[in-house]
């Protein structure tokens, strides 16, 4: 039988395409999405892969959809946290909503998704964890306060969660996608936009697809001695 994989925000964006290229290796796949049934229901039109809604901001509606899903599928062996958002403001003009909606959602919903997952995953001795951070976790970025500090909280979840987990069978790594061509980045101002590719070695944004390469193979069965690691899929934009 095969493994099940869970991506949060796995019906648009590097989720979407995450979502695919697990299903494409071979996985059963659940995608989690928090507001957009129209993306969802076209994504499950064109992919087969079921969804199912709720924000993983809200922790009792995680416990509540992570049963469902089991309940369906079977016990989740691979959890991809994908689902992140943005709310951009120079630090002068950010609010504590947008403080707290951006930590909610990119660290406490992390917390919130794979807690629920860890007890029976120790069972089971397999898991694997994989967190999506971003650059701007790794080096800030102007604007992105709130993100920056959700974003590199992560890789310390994923630092601490590969130290409790490797003796049950479970990896948590982390990776750190660069500029990738997605709504997120097309929102941000043209003028910034150009600035920021003109700082990308590799000359232009990435693929979604390009980000689920490097989930899929951390995803593998093979993969446990890769645990704890941050693999950055930046087009050298950034080097730790
Ligand atoms: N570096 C330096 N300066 C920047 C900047 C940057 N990256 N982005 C904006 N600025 C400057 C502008 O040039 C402008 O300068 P002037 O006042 O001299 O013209 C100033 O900041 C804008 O100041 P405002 O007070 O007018 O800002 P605002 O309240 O209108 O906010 C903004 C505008 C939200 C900062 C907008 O410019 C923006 O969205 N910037 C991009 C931020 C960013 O890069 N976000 C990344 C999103 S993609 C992502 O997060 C995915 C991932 O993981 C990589």
């Amino acid at each position: 039988m095969s493994r099940i994989a869970l991506v949060t925000g796995g019906t648009r964006g590097i989720g979407a395409a995450i979502s695919k290229s697990l299903r494409a290796a071979g996985y059963t796949v659940a995608a989690n999405y928090a507001g957009n049934e129209e993306a969802a229901a076209k994504f499950t039109g064109e992919t087969g892969i079921p969804t199912y809604k709720w924000s993983v901001a809200d922790h009792d509606a995680c416990v509540d959809g992570i049963a469902r899903v089991e309940a369906d599928l079977g016990p989740i062996d691979i959890l991809v946290n994908n689902a992140g958002i943005t709310r951009d403001a120079p630090f002068h003009k950010m609010t504590r909503d947008q403080w707290q909606q951006v930590i909610d959602t990119n660290l406490s919903g992390v917390f919130n998704m794979t807690r629920p997952v860890w007890p029976g995953m120790r069972e089971r001795k397999f898991g694997r964890v994989i967190v999506i951070s971003s650059i701007n976790g790794q080096k800030g970025q102007f604007a992105q306060v709130n993100y920056a500090a959700s974003k590199a909280g992560d890789l310390g979840v994923v630092k601490s969660l590969a130290q409790e987990g490797a003796r049950y069978g479970i990896t948590a790594n982390a990776v750190c996608p660069g500029y990738i061509a997605t709504e997120m980045v097309m929102a941000v101002p043209e003028k910034v936009r150009e600035s920021i590719i003109a700082q990308i070695p590799a000359g232009r944004l990435g693929r979604p697809e390009e980000v689920a390469r490097c989930v899929t193979f951390l995803a593998d069965d093979d993969a446990e001695f890769i645990n704890g690691s941050t693999i950055s899929v930046n087009g050298a934009q950034f080097f730790v």
